[in-house]
């Protein structure tokens, strides 16, 4: 294998979705050359993947960009690459206030980036052969990319476009190939997942769930993020046929106040979501859905807020992010009136952490003396079905699914017999 000896160091932000396009601009980085390194100091190429679905996350991103400069005068030759969401939204603005970044490549340009990068660095992208490397246990791979819902407060279609499915057969062969490599368990990821249609042929992703249980290697399908309005009967119906799909599903759901989910313009009421997980428990009862909740949306009162925290204990979320609503520039929800003020959102924050603490505790306990399908991904820790970690005392090859009896837990984890 031939190489330049030259070092990249990647820092991704935000999703899994940022963490499977970090590794397909490495690639590319790597097709010129560059060798990873997980020491900053020791790399002559930094590559950032940035985030800017909520103000929090692009300041942390920034800020990195920032020091960055003192990074560069260190060493010559060095190359700082911003790559992703926040990079999209800045466009030009971002080369102007970092003139030492050398590349500003948004989330849009993925598809051309070792094109921008050849261009940049002044390399024939391309020039060196990639070894064949492993695949992770749990590979990503991105079946959708960009989103063609609306949602008021949200950036993610102004910085990644509208929804494109890619084709099913591309999809598939990616999976062959990283099963071929080593995974075992394939993650599908889209900003709405389950609206996966790919426009040239019938396959929905329904269709594409079922595809991807035939190829023999791979032991589980998970999938982030579905959106609840394309769950429908032959969805729950796919889950309860087919094992490898896990019992497990993160559901963003956002708020339980029928009035803050119509101005958020997420398309379903309350009811209309409780219907959709009761018709997914109907068919998988042992299924745990997990969610995201985003607190102090624009004039939520205390009585919307109130329909929140029951929603909690009405769906039994095994699990939930809950965020303090971010006003985005250019999203509808920035310009509306009642924008939250900083007390009204840590108090709500702080509420719902607390119901979401009790609710996946008594979820979690649940769990003592039922049987888990386990996937292991180190000697003694794995994965289970439904998305818990399990540890075990006795020594499991990694890769293997494994029925594994909860005896107890510890922290976060469950402790298991074979
Ligand atoms: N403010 C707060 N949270 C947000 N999310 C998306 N946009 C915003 C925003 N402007 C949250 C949603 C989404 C998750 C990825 O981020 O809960 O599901
Ligand atoms: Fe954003 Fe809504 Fe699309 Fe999710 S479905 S990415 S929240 S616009």
């Amino acid at each position: 294998m031939q190489d330049t000896g030259k070092k990249l160091f990647i820092r991704t932000f935000g999703c899994q979705m940022n963490e499977a396009d970090s590794d397909e601009m490495y690639l590319a980085l790597a097709q010129a050359g560059y060798r990873l390194t997980d020491d900053m100091e020791d790399a002559d190429a930094v590559l950032l993947n940035t985030c800017t679905v909520r103000e929090h996350a692009e300041h942390r991103a920034l800020s990195l960009v920032g020091r960055l400069k003192f990074w560069k005068q260190r060493r010559t030759g060095r190359l700082i690459i911003v790559a992703g969401c926040a990079a999209q939204r800045l466009g030009s603005e971002l080369r102007r206030r970092f003139p030492h970044v050398d590349l500003a490549a948004g989330a849009k340009d993925l598809d051309r980036f070792a094109e921008l990068f050849a261009f940049a660095a002044d390399t024939g992208a391309k020039a060196f052969p990639v070894a064949q490397r492993n695949a992770p246990l749990v590979a990503y791979s991105t079946i959708m990319r960009g989103c063609s819902h609306a949602c008021a407060y949200c950036i993610v279609p102004a910085v990644r476009g509208p929804g494109v499915s890619r084709d099913p057969g591309e999809i598939l062969a990616e999976i062959k190939d990283k099963a071929a490599r080593g995974a075992r368990e394939i993650v599908l990821l889209g900003q709405t997942v389950n609206s996966y249609r790919h426009a040239g042929g019938e396959t929905d992703f329904p269709a594409l769930l079922r595809k991807a249980h035939a190829i023999e290697s791979i032991q589980r399908i998970r999938f982030i993020s579905p959106h609840p309005g394309y769950i429908n009967e032959d969805f729950a119906e796919t889950l309860e046929r087919f094992p490898k799909i896990a019992r497990h599903m993160h559901l963003p759901v956002q708020s339980g106040s029928d009035r803050i989910l119509a101005l958020m313009k997420r398309g379903y009421t309350r009811a209309g979501l409780l219907e959709k997980i009761s018709l997914l428990k109907t068919r998988v009862p042992d299924i745990a859905v997990s969610t995201d909740f985003i607190v102090g949306f624009p004039s939520e009162q205390e009585t919307d807020f109130a329909d929140t925290l029951s929603l909690v204990r009405e769906c039994g979320f095994s699990f939930a992010y809950c965020f303090k609503y971010s006003p985005r520039a250019g999203t509808p929800a920035a310009e509306m009136p009642e924008q939250p003020d900083g007390i009204t959102l840590e108090d709500r924050l702080a509420r719902l952490l607390a119901e979401v603490k009790e609710t996946a505790a008594r979820r979690f306990e649940e769990q003592v003396g039922t049987v888990q399908e386990t996937l292991f991904e180190t000697p003694d820790k794995g994965r289970t079905s439904t998305n818990y970690w399990v540890r075990t005392k006795s020594q499991q090859t990694p890769g293997t699914l494994v029925k594994t009896k909860i005896t107890g837990l510890q922290g976060n984890t469950l402790l298991a017999d074979l």
